[in-house]
């Protein structure tokens, strides 16, 4: 057995299982690249599930953490730093909101909206104003309160009960929304882009009459920024894309390009009703965590990044409509940014294996989307080496 399969196996033998084991070990990164414990070389179209923003091994956020976590790592929440200030200064500065509050994964920053709006509505509309409605093939993480706003809760019966009163509407269907919403309504909750459900794109159109509604009915606006926000559709916050703002925001993955943190934004109506007491977290805002934030952010503000995530996307989708265009093998493209869905003629489990052993790593999303989320620092080079990757790939692939 090699070196890998013995790692593997042993490895599988000591986790619980909560994913399919994949066939090789990764052992390092550079930029776009990844490398397995055999010194085979892949552009990280993965990224950690659209985690790596800055790419691996980026030298300003390895200095960033080296130095802070010498300097100090953790201290009790309640105490300020000047890392925490300038984390929440960059965000707000840079946003429309007015508050922030640091978590540590997406999920805790889902909850942290969930509880914020949930807070809200008690104070403001009353105690049975507690009902959430989020969407169809939606994805907000696995703590109890995410999982009750996802749809896949219908195929896990067995962590049930959820919490009550969630219903789920139509993404991009309106009218879907207004038949649920009554006086009892707290908040509404959507991811802009729906990530795990298979790379969708909210419409412009449904998102300003989700925010005309949310308006007239007096609800909180919750966006789930957690997979689409941080550079990742080519705007620092997903919400800029549409020109639509939320009440709320969940932020996480490209926050921290790999680092775990992430962080609930809140305009000020909203923000102050969680008060002293009511929420809070031992690891959210810690001073590396916050180091690394500011440090991400302040590389997504220099001039250009943007403006690069927008020109290799655009390189993307027009190389993969070219693939589209002189096969069969790709039979629907969607998506925004860099996050591009790609449905193809084949099983997305084979896709994923001949990609990986072609040099490319990608990831599901959905029951058979492949979804490409490379580092936003990816280059016109790299993208145009992936399309050939993936080309091949398609062609050497029969039904
Ligand atoms: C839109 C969205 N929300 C929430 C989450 C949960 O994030 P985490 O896995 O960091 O808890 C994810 C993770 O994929 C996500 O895509």
């Amino acid at each position: 057995m090699s070196n890998a399969q013995d790692i593997i196996k042993k490895t599988e033998e000591l986790l619980v299982a909560t994913y399919n084991a994949q066939p090789v070990v990764m052992d390092h990164g550079d930029g776009v690249y990844a490398w397995d414990t055999d010194g085979k070389k892949y552009l990280d179209f993965a990224a950690g599930i659209a985690v790596a923003s800055l790419g691996h091994n980026h030298p300003k956020l390895m200095e960033t953490i080296s130095t802070q976590a010498a300097r100090m790592m953790t201290c009790q929440a309640s105490y300020a730093t000047q890392e925490k200030l300038k984390a929440a200064e960059l965000l707000i500065d840079h946003s429309c909101f007015d508050l922030v509050y640091f978590s540590n994964s997406g999920t805790e920053s889902v909850e942290a909206c969930l509880k914020c709006a949930r807070k809200w509505a008690y104070d403001e509309k009353g105690e049975d104003c507690n009902e959430i409605i989020s969407f169809r093939s939606s994805f907000h993480g696995r703590t109890y309160g995410s999982a009750s706003v996802t749809e896949k809760r219908h195929a896990q019966p067995f962590f049930g009960p959820y919490i009550p009163n969630v219903h789920f509407a139509t993404f991009n269907d309106i009218d879907s929304v207004k038949e649920l919403v009554s006086d009892k309504t707290a908040a509404i909750i959507i991811e802009p882009v729906q990530g795990e459900g298979g790379l969708t794109p909210a419409d412009v159109a449904f998102l300003k009459a989700l925010r005309a509604l949310c308006d007239e009915e007096n609800i909180c606006l919750i966006f789930d920024e957690v997979q689409a926000g941080f550079g990742r559709l080519g705007t620092l916050h997903a919400y800029e894309a549409f020109g639509v703002e939320p009440d709320l925001a969940a932020w996480a993955k490209g926050m921290g390009s790999g680092f775990p943190v992430g962080a609930m934004a809140a305009k000020t109506k909203f923000g102050k009703a969680i008060v002293v007491g009511t929420h809070g977290t031992t690891y959210g805002g810690n001073p590396l965590a916050c180091a690394v934030a500011a440090c991400v952010m302040e590389e997504m503000l220099r001039d250009g990044f943007m403006e690069n995530v927008n020109k290799v996307s655009k390189i993307l989708f027009d190389g993969l409509a070219k693939i589209q265009r002189e096969s069969n093998k790709i039979t629907e493209i969607r998506g925004k940014g860099l996050m591009i869905g790609v449905d193809t003629a084949f099983e997305i489990k084979d896709v994923l294996r001949n990609l990986q052993a072609n040099g490319l790593m990608a990831t599901q999303a959905g029951k058979s989307t492949l979804r490409l989320t490379p580092p936003l620092i990816l280059n016109e080079e790299q993208a145009e080496e992936a399309l050939q990757i993936i080309d091949k790939t398609l062609k050497n692939m029969s039904e």
